[in-house]
């Protein structure tokens, strides 16, 4: 018979108002070895491991520990040794750093607080965990990987049998992170559970024996982590095939929404580029880092200067100056770094969705009630998540970031959508999404895009024609079959494939 579990879960369900966030969820936990719970974001993850150590109360299943059923509350885990964690960190910042570790939790001395002594146990946590901290230091003054490790810090000094941590290394630096996963194999050796939320599938790989899947509130897998590979396990995430997470390609019409011809760039960058896009068409841009394909696109909106050549919308010779006169001539650009893709970020979420169109909106009313309908539109059909349009944009993850991005642009009615590397940082679920809003736009011949990418699986797996750039031009085009790895590398390198074979 297999040994008993220290914890284990059955039939977990949990609702939040009507959204069944957990259902029926099945886990147990063994003394000694290291889980790794991974899930797209919204997956349950956080709330399954708030039930499982006291702080929420399940609608219904059972808790055992030690084989025993059990009703956890934080009291009773901490009396178990079942501690948490928490992904937001939950420190008292005008506090120094031993106060912290030992807060509500001070060992006492005869009459007072033993400061001496947690000072001291503070020390020797820190050492064992080999960082570089002051226990002295107050918390408002450390970085937030450091924060972080307070927080650790703080579930080591308890006396802890399971020690689960929600998402522990999101604000680490690598060697912090590193020093972490030592500390988890020695609590791992001295028979301690640890329960390692994380959707760094490397890491997961690195320090997990175990693996538990959550999709949607359930659970689809919980085994051996062994052979899987980080696609494999991606692919349990998200619930489908890596090559499924293209749509089918679209076809174009022959109509020319965009021509460019022989465009230079003042400062030389861009040489001589024509190129034309049809109407309902995904173009891709591929190139090696500095072959010109940003700046290209920059010249094309206005940004940088052009010096000669002709740009026509719609068949039309267009002026463009600037992003303002880009957008008049129905051209939008979605920059290569999110950070500098408009986002105001302490704004709530549903005022981003109209940013542009702002002036449109407040002629007709001056109440936000119309942008808020508008986000919560671009919410359903792009599948934004957010607990809700209040939301303030900075706590949203990059993916849900990006996609507000999108529907800013979208909500402008563009026609001409250029893209520089979309998907880049963005979880596997939301590019899924970001492709899905591209085909369908396109499909319906709502938009054209230009996708600039390096990512080759996506450039391929997207794009009908593909462009190839090197040294600020143009050097060759793909089509239909031809788009495929070998070719666009070659072109981009400047290598025939004759030559290559030549040389082997
Ligand atoms: N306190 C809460 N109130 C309402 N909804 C919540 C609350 N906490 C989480 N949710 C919702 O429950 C779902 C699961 O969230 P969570 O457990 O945080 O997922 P994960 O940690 O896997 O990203 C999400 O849709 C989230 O918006
Ligand atoms: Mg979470």
């Amino acid at each position: 018979m297999a040994e008993m579990p220290v914890l284990q879960g059955k039939g977990i369900s949990m609702k939040f108002g009507e959204a069944l966030v957990l259902d029926s969820v099945d886990v147990a936990f063994h003394p000694g070895k290291v889980y790794g719970v991974v899930g797209e974001n919204g997956a349950g993850k956080s709330t399954l491991m708030r039930i499982l150590s006291g702080f929420l109360q399940p609608i219904s299943g059972e808790i055992y520990v030690d084989g025993k059923q059990t009703v956890l509350n934080p009291y009773k885990a901490k009396e178990l040794g079942i501690v948490l964690v928490p992904q937001e960190l939950n420190l008292v910042e005008p506090l120094r750093v031993y106060e912290n570790i030992f807060l509500g939790d001070e060992p006492t001395g005869r009459f007072l607080i033993d400061k001496k002594k947690m000072i001291q146990e503070a020390s020797e946590i820190i050492k064992n965990l080999d960082v570089d901290i002051d226990p002295m230091e107050l918390v408002e003054r450390l970085s937030t990987g450091k924060k972080q490790m307070v927080e650790i810090m703080k579930a080591l000094s308890r006396s802890v049998e399971i020690l689960i941590m929600d998402e522990p290394t999101a604000s680490l630096s690598e060697d912090e992170t590193q020093k972490l996963f030592e500390t988890v194999k020695k609590l791992k050796t001295s028979g301690i559970t640890v329960i390692f939320v994380s959707h760094r599938l490397k890491e997961i790989v690195q320090i997990a024996d175990e693996l538990v899947v959550l999709r949607d509130g359930k659970k689809v897998y919980q085994g051996a982590l062994s052979d899987f590979s980080e696609t494999q396990i991606a692919e349990m995430m998200v619930g489908r095939k890596m090559d499924e997470i293209y749509p089918e390609k679209v076809g174009w019409e022959e109509k020319n929404v965009l021509e460019v011809r022989d465009l230079n760039s003042a400062d030389g960058k861009i040489r001589d580029v024509s190129f034309t896009l049809k109407n309902g068409e995904v173009l891709g841009f591929y190139g090696l880092v500095g072959a010109g394909r940003t700046e290209l696109m920059q010249t094309i909106i206005g940004v940088r200067k052009l010096s000669s050549g002709e740009i026509f919308v719609d068949g039309k010779p267009a002026i463009i100056r600037s992003v303002k006169e880009a957008m008049k001539n129905g051209i939008v650009y979605l920059p290569e770094e999110r950070k500098l893709a408009g986002l105001i970020l302490n704004f709530e979420v549903f005022k981003n969705t109209s940013l542009m169109t702002l002036d449109k909106i407040s002629k007709i009313v001056t109440k936000p009630k119309v942008e808020v309908e508008r986000f919560e539109f671009y919410r359903k059909s792009f599948d934004i998540r957010v607990r809700g349009p209040y939301q303030i944009t900075h706590t949203l993850s990059g993916g849900n970031q990006q996609k507000l991005v999108l529907s800013k642009l979208v909500e402008t009615g563009a026609k001409i959508f250029i893209m520089d590397e979309p998907t880049r940082g963005v979880d596997i679920n939301s590019r899924y999404q970001i492709y899905k809003i591209i085909s369908e736009l396109a499909s319906k011949k709502m938009a054209s895009f230009i996708v600039v990418s390096s990512d080759l699986p996506e450039i391929i797996g997207l794009c009908n024609r593909v462009i190839v750039m090197r040294n600020g031009t143009i050097v060759g085009e793909a089509v239909g079959e031809e788009v495929e790895e070998t070719n666009l590398i070659y072109m981009a390198l400047g290598v025939s494939e004759s030559q290559e074979k030549f040389k082997e």
